[in-house]
């Protein structure tokens, strides 16, 4: 029987080459994005067929909720969740106004929290499981003008390793990848930063995929970290 994979964030982006991948390796995967034209989109490109789109906020509880439980009556039990919903404005703290901060906080910590809280419902019945949630690099090493984004990021490392512990017993695996500069919409008009890159290039998505299904499928490895960033993390 395939595995039942969802993606928040799957319409593009590092989402939606680990959805075009997950669907390449057999997965049934759920693209859940925000916005229901570009989820639908995505989801009809897989390859192969029963795939499943939804429109859903992630920092939203009730949509979270509503959207996890259409996924469980139609689909079943969820095997995989990737968390790659996010957003980045970057903005000096003195300028940042506190409704910037409460999104990027909401969208890309709680967000992850709420879609794994409903995910797990349906991973512990029957037992087992694998999450990947995306951090940054810039959660690790911190950036001027991402004090907030990398306060979200860096969340998300307290919460991935305290949750791997929560669930390990129950064969359920939490894992966090920190991506560095990867060419998607977000990083936009920041070429000039190859030259901070010790590989000298941005990353693509298909790379970060890779790494994902890596993380899914390891049997052995809960609580971890990975980067895929060039070797960014050195230089920074
Ligand atoms: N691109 C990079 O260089 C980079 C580097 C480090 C970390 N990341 C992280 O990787 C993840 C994916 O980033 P990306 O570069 O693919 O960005 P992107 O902007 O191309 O895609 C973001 C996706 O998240 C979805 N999304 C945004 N807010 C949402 C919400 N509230 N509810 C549901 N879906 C929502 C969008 O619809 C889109 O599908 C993000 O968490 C980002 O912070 C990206």
């Amino acid at each position: 029987m395939s595995r039942l994979a969802v993606v928040c964030g799957g319409s593009r982006g590092i989402g939606g080459a680990v959805a075009l991948l997950l669907a390449e390796r057999g997965c049934r995967v759920v693209v859940l994005s925000r916005d229901q034209d570009s989820a639908r989109a995505a989801m009809e490109a897989l390859p192969g067929g029963d795939h499943l789109s939804l429109s859903c906020d992630v920092s939203e509880e009730q949509e979270v909720q509503r959207s996890f439980e259409t996924i469980q009556k139609t689909c079943g039990s969820v095997s995989y969740l990737v968390n790659a919903a996010g957003i980045n404005r970057d903005s000096l703290l003195l300028r940042t106004p506190p409704h910037l901060m409460v999104s990027m906080l909401h969208t890309n910590l709680l967000g992850s929290m709420l879609t794994c809280r409903a995910a797990l419902r349906s991973m512990l019945r029957p037992p087992g499981g694998a999450i990947v949630n995306i951090g940054s690099v810039v959660g690790l090493k911190g950036n001027a003008g991402q004090s907030v984004y990398s306060a979200s990021k860096s969340g998300l490392q307290g919460f991935t390793r305290s949750l791997a512990k929560e669930v390990a017993s129950r064969n359920v695996r939490v894992n966090l990848l920190l991506p560095g500069f990867i060419r998607t919409n977000m990083t936009e008009g920041l070429e000039d930063s190859e030259r901070l890159i010790p590989l000298r290039r941005f990353g693509t998505g298909q790379e970060v995929a890779q790494a994902v299904l890596f993380l899914l499928e390891s049997q052995y490895v809960t609580g971890a970290e990975l980067l895929v960033d060039g070797g960014l993390h050195l230089s920074m």
